[in-house]
């Protein structure tokens, strides 16, 4: 059976901020251009990203790119390319620009300039002292950047496709990308979506831990589509646990509580961030705060009757500037942990917020892999962008606020590349091959088939409880070991998971089956890949080996689904244009 085509000249999968930032620049051209969604596009995750967009305005005080290049780097803890780290601050505040005058709804500062708060690890002058760098909008940056990209791409006359889920790459012999296929999940039908440009924005895959802040949306699909086609995962031993996630509930605090001037105390009353990053304090990176967070609770300083959190302090800062600053963070406080942060601390503990590692790419989008000795190969015809993508400009954790900026810097960027290299290319390349398809039919049948299998939602919880047991803030050597194997057993199980419904209209069980797939290979990828990392580089820490080893890891690991195995490639150490920051002691 084949299945029906329709062609255009670019898709771009996932309608969050970074697919609708690539959208609108390729709404400047005339290309035949399709948006696909699994949700409404202001429903993508971008909306839930609270405390602002990183970009040197020196709106508060005096700020430079440079030094916002520093702190990225040093954040990294040096696995970032500096190349590309380069290049995101340097375009940073071109795009905020760019996005205030699309009309995003910034808070002002009295002069009327685009207000910027401090996040953690944003320094003047290569770490002086905390700088506001984070532009913006209360505590709903995210909500707002969502809104005021989708609402220029309406003007723009974007065709989107909701409730739409790609499920599989198509490439042909060569390794080019033809495109996607889809489900529209209203009817259930399957689709070609053929491309001459294929782009991933499909966002993060936080729901492979128990413990997250992310949208149950976020299952990897991007990662999983190019891990099934071949195509190498990079660093996937990274994963960013946000140090303010509700106790319980995991919905996010944002960081910007801290910039503001909230801070954590233990059950004691401590500050204890005082003793672990005597400089910064609670505006350490977060790899550092989620760290000295998880070292109270288990040395038994935690809050609360089973001593399992922390508290969040802001009562402080007055009602007048949390219902103008972090009216959501109050709404959240009330709804999610029955407490009014105006009068009462809020129950935190660390929660897994975002993945550095992805897709990888370079600075254009171009979704690069190994091939004839090329380490960085372009794959031909196939883009990423956002969460999903590893540029890599966060290496071993991201600072606060530099993921809005690089969806939004990366996707103007993959846009351009897409427009220049479909004018290079002229018309559709090839034809599809015979077997197009084959493979999703394939699932789509197993799906159909199955008796006497499991249910999703079991296997799809016994992966969670393993990343989170096996793979959290800190890292230990048998419990990796162990984890391993577990999860390539759940992988087993997730190609047995039996759907009592087999109907086809907005199926959501088949859907959740065909994410389980997706998040599968994407957390067997992160543990098998921080397995075999021996040394402790940002928001991987191995309690065998506390250190840092520049000399054995200073480089990106590879993971490939075909043999479940690893390569690694080297970072890139020298920026486009500056000298390079050398790595040193990370202290905060
Ligand atoms: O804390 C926050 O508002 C989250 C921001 C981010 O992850 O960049």
């Amino acid at each position: 059976m084949s299945l029906p085509a329709r062609a255009f000249d670019a898709v771009i999968v996932g309608g969050g901020g970074s697919g609708l930032r690539t959208a609108l620049e390729l709404a400047r051209s005339d290309l035949k251009v399709a948006v696909l969604s699994k949700v409404f596009p202001t429903r993508s995750h971008t909306v839930a990203a609270q405390g602002g967009v990183a970009a040197s305005l020196g709106n508060v005080e005096e700020d430079h790119w440079h030094w916002h290049m520093y702190d990225t780097v040093k954040g990294s803890d040096y696995l970032g390319d500096q190349d590309a780290i380069e290049f995101m601050c340097r375009k940073a505040n071109e795009v905020v620009y760019e996005l205030e005058h699309f009309g995003m709804p910034f808070d002002r500062m009295p002069n009327g300039k685009i207000y910027q708060r401090p996040f953690g690890g944003q320094t003047r002058n290569y770490g002086e002292r905390m700088v506001p760098r984070s532009c913006a909008a209360a505590d709903r940056t995210g909500h707002a950047l969502l809104h005021t990209l989708y609402q220029a791409n309406l003007k723009a006359r974007t065709q989107f496709f909701v409730e739409w889920m790609a499920l599989d790459l198509i490439r042909d012999r060569d390794g080019t990308v033809l495109g996607v296929t889809a489900l529209e999940m209203e009817t259930g039908e399957v689709m070609i979506l053929q491309a001459r440009a294929t782009v991933f924005a499909t966002g993060g895959a936080g729901r492979i831990f128990a413990a997250s802040t992310n949208a149950f949306i976020n299952t990897g699909d991007g990662l999983g589509m190019a891990a099934r086609a071949g195509l190498p995962l990079e660093d996937m031993e990274f994963w960013q646990f946000h140090p303010t996630g509700v106790a319980g509930a995991g919905v996010l605090i944002t960081e910007g509580v801290r910039g503001e001037g909230g801070y954590l105390l233990n059950k004691q009353g401590e500050r204890f961030m005082e003793r672990y990053a005597p400089n910064a304090k609670d505006l350490a990176s977060r790899d550092v705060v989620s760290r000295a967070m998880a070292t109270e609770i288990k040395e038994g300083r935690g809050a609360g009757k089973d001593g399992d959190y922390i508290l969040l302090k802001l009562d402080h800062l007055g009602e007048e500037l949390i219902n103008k600053r972090l009216p959501g963070i109050r709404e959240i406080a009330r709804k999610f942990a029955n407490v009014d942060p105006v009068k009462d601390p809020i129950p935190v503990v660390p929660t897994c917020h975002y993945q550095m590692g992805g897709i990888p790419t370079n600075c254009h989008g171009q979704v690069v892999a190994p091939k004839n000795g090329d380490a960085e190969a372009v794959v031909p015809g196939f883009y990423a962008v956002g969460e999903c993508a590893c540029v890599s400009v966060h290496g071993a954790n991201r600072l606060g606020t530099n993921s809005l900026l690089d969806l939004l810097v990366f996707g103007k960027a993959a846009g351009e590349r897409v427009i220049r290299d479909l004018r290079e290319d002229g018309p559709m390349r090839g034809n599809l091959p015979k077997d197009a398809g084959e493979h999703t039919l394939a699932r789509l049948a197993r799906l159909d088939n199955q008796r006497n299998g499991e249910r999703v939602a079991e296997v799809g919880a016994d992966m969670r409880r393993i990343m989170q047991h096996h793979c959290g803030v800190f890292r230990f050597p048998d419990l990796l070991v162990e984890g391993v194997k577990k999860i390539r057993e759940v992988a087993g199980r997730a190609g047995r998971t039996e759907i009592k419904d087999k109907s086809r209209t907005f199926n959501t069980a088949r859907v959740e089956a065909l994410e389980l797939d997706n998040l599968v290979e994407t957390a067997v990828a992160s543990l098998v890949s921080a397995e075999a990392r021996k040394e402790s580089r940002g928001s991987h820490d191995r309690a065998d080996c506390h250190r840092r080893d520049d000399a054995n890891w200073l480089k990106h690991t590879l993971w490939y689904k075909e043999g479940d195995r690893l390569e690694y490639k080297p970072v890139h150490t020298k920026p486009l244009t500056v000298e390079s920051f050398e790595p040193k002691a990370r202290v905060y």
